[in-house]
């Protein structure tokens, strides 16, 4: 067993997925949801977003273009509702992130809108509150759209939903990856602007690859800055560009090859020693506090008590690279009081993806375990 130079920061292609045929015509052929789906695979979750936008939009032209999000979401999800004419309200999350049902419906009374949109988060089914009303509020004229980024490798049910959103950009070395599922509706596929894939994305990301391999190998800081100027790269257009692209044939390859029960196990297993190791202290406390068998996680969150800014640095000298779910809109941010907030200023999120080793969850430990 070999330790991880870094731990956390962006997937990349191994040597061997660089040999891979970028060309080579690849259909998906993996299986989303429990139930006869009809999925359709974008380069993107916000294209997936998009899609169903125009789908939900064509079948409704005179829909009330009102969306309820979560107020605990990110700017990437919230944009495709923007850039559709949705007006966004926001709904309540609780600490254990579960739905606020109270304002949920305080929020429905209020602004009638005619797509809310549900998120679990880190894996776990956060939604199994909420699940009850999905018929109460289809029978409402709501289009109940679940985003199952976070959970779409967990084996909890996911049928209720008219729509299904998902991102798998954030699970496993693809250059990008997201669906549209529905297990009703038809998918209208019109509304493409482009039926190719996003291939400056996929360049950048192979060149991004080649440029990790290499610093992994040699420390040679400049080609650290590369590979993160291409990340950043890569970002930028996908925010920027607001074509509709399918997924590539590159990202359908690893799919359709990847070792999911591998993925699966290597991701609980780090998860446990993370969650039996760290218990609450003075400087953070796990933000879930259990770890049911039904659960495939994303990464171990903690709220840090004191300066989450300090604790993410001493994690960062250790080459250990926590991100943040998520930076705050900042309109949410001018709606919401600080104190409603708090959870989102103190959140932090540790790797614990099937790319580490028990070596570098004992480093992970370590690190925190000497924070003081
Ligand atoms: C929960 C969730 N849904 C959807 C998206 C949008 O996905 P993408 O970045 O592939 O457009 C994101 C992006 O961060 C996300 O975190």
């Amino acid at each position: 067993m070999v330790e991880n130079f870094e731990i956390g920061g962006p997937y990349n292609f191994n040597e061997n997925e660089l040999l891979l045929d970028v060309n080579k015509r690849t259909t998906c052929n993996l299986i989303l949801t429990d139930s006869n789906e009809k999925v359709f695979f974008t380069s993107s979750g916000r294209g997936a977003i998009n899609i169903m936008l125009h789908n939900i939009i064509k079948e409704h032209q005179n829909i009330n273009k009102v969306v309820l999000l979560p107020f605990y979401a990110c700017e990437s999800e919230i944009t495709p509702f923007k850039d559709n004419g949705f007006v966004i309200r926001y709904y309540k999350v609780k600490t254990d992130l579960t739905i606020d049902i109270y304002d949920l419906f305080q929020q429905i009374n209020f602004f009638s809108p005619s797509i809310i949109y549900f998120q679990s988060y880190f894996g776990f089914d956060t939604l199994n509150n909420i699940r009850r009303y999905y018929n109460y509020l289809r029978k409402e004229n709501i289009f109940i759209v679940e985003d199952i980024t976070h959970s779409w490798l967990s084996s909890f049910k996911k049928t209720d939903a008219d729509y299904y959103v998902l991102s798998m950009r954030k699970w496993l070395e693809i250059p990008d990856g997201g669906a549209l599922i529905s297990t009703t509706h038809n998918i209208d596929q019109s509304c493409f602007s482009n039926i190719d894939y996003h291939k400056e994305i996929i360049d950048n990301f192979i060149e991004m690859s080649i440029n990790k391999n290499l610093y992994f190998k040699s420390k040679d800081e400049n080609k650290k800055s590369r590979y993160m100027f291409l990340v950043k790269k890569n970002k930028k257009i996908l925010h920027e560009n607001k074509n509709i692209y399918r997924l590539s044939d590159i990202s359908a390859q690893i799919l359709n090859g990847s070792d999911w029960e591998f993925i699966r196990d290597s991701r609980r297993q780090n998860y446990k020693m993370l969650f039996n190791e760290l218990n609450e202290t003075i400087n953070f406390k796990p933000v879930f506090n259990h770890f049911p068998d039904d659960v495939v996680p994303l990464y171990f969150v903690i709220l840090i008590k004191k300066d989450r800014t300090k604790f993410q640095k001493a994690l960062i000298n250790e080459r250990i690279y926590c991100p943040i779910h998520w930076p705050i809109y900042n309109e949410i941010e001018s709606i919401y009081s600080k104190e409603s907030l708090n959870f989102q200023y103190q959140i932090l999120s540790i790797p614990c993806d099937q790319r580490y080793n028990e070596l570098d969850i004992k480093r992970i430990i370590s690190t925190i375990n000497n924070i003081n």
